[in-house]
């Protein structure tokens, strides 16, 4: 088998042309961060800086997706630094009702967990299957180390979700294990504006991000927009209102049903700011709402860190992982089940 030199974040490594770039780095004990091995999280994204890989269908600028892209040649990559993936058990502190369509799950750890605003966990209640969701703050803005708060899209017929208030309530065990994505809030490197957008529950990543880019001085201006399909389900007004009065240049919410005050008609994406090559998009949601502002965030040249939530009612076991292995495009399964 033919060989090349793969250089790992400064580590130089002799690769198999024709792994993968995380079997490659398993083989010179460098574990590249990774999820579902399938093309679907975004995990496992590296930069290739040079040299020859096999992208298979998942290049984006100069970055691949590890789990997919394969050794072709000599080449240098680099992963970004993220906290180390581990477990934690906890117990449900608290469920809300926040809307017709939204519960607040605050979750206590035992210990703390390490992850960045924007990343996402997997979630298992005990007896019912593990979901992936994005950890978030409470809407006061308030933070604490030994909690985790999630955004849960209630479905009347969801496995976990419909059991939220009755077969899951105050005191159920829970099981987490993460973090992945790489939808992360980074330290800002160049000027511009920093745009934050949501449909839904896509709201708890991109809280988290404008609650992180508060907390680190807001070095950006910072737009944060948000959207749910009707007023009753725009949840997050009180986060937004706390955004406004925290410096945030412009905070708007959007409902495809009524208007009024600061929240305006139609579609998050409908009030994009005119983008420039030095601003920074994040965007969670519905899939094609993400694809939307992605393609949008492309043509002005701007980065954007996509998080596109999949509802899925599949049942556990073995059509899940399936499910998970063949869908494209790259997406996770999320929060709405
Ligand atoms: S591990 Fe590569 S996309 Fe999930």
């Amino acid at each position: 088998m033919s060989k090349s030199n793969l250089m790992i974040n400064g580590r130089l490594i002799r690769a198999n042309v024709g792994d993968t770039l995380i079997d490659a780095g398993i083989g010179g004990r460098i574990l590249i961060p990774h999820d579902c091995f399938s093309g679907q999280c975004e995990t496992c994204r590296v930069t290739v800086a040079s040299g020859a890989v096999n992208d298979h269908g998942s290049a984006d600028g100069d970055t691949v997706l590890a789990c997919q892209a394969t050794v072709d040649g000599d080449a240098i990559i680099a992963f970004e630094d993220v906290p180390v993936v581990s477990k934690r058990s906890g117990i449900v502190g608290d469920i809300r009702v926040m809307s017709p369509d939204v519960a607040e799950v605050i979750v206590w750890l035992t210990r703390p967990f390490d992850y960045l605003p924007g990343q996402y966990v997997s979630l298992g209640f005990r007896g019912f299957p593990a979901r992936d969701y994005s950890p978030t703050v409470r809407m006061n803005g308030e933070l604490n180390k030994r909690e985790l708060v999630f955004h849960i899209k209630r479905l009347p017929d969801g496995i976990v979700s419909s059991q939220l208030g009755t077969g899951i309530r105050g005191g159920h065990r829970v099981q987490i294990r993460g973090p992945f994505g790489q939808a992360f809030l980074r330290e800002p490197d160049r000027g511009g504006v920093l745009v934050l957008v949501s449909s839904g529950t896509g709201w708890a990543p991109i809280w988290s991000i404008a609650r992180a880019a508060c907390q680190a001085g807001l070095q950006r201006d910072t737009i944060v927009i948000a959207g749910a399909r009707d007023m009753a389900n725009l949840y997050m007004r009180p986060a937004l209102d706390w955004l406004a009065g925290n410096g945030f240049a412009e905070v708007i919410a959007t409902s495809r049903s009524g208007q009024g005050g600061r929240v305006k008609p139609g579609r998050p994406d409908h009030y994009l700011p005119l983008l420039s090559q030095s601003d920074i998009v994040h965007v969670a949601g519905a899939p094609h709402f993400v694809d939307t502002v992605r393609r949008k965030a492309r043509a002005a040249g701007a980065r954007c860190y996509a998080d596109p939530f999949l509802p899925s009612q599949q049942a556990p076991g073995l059509g899940h992982r399936i499910f998970r292995r063949v869908s494209r495009p790259p997406q996770r399964l999320e929060a709405a089940e």
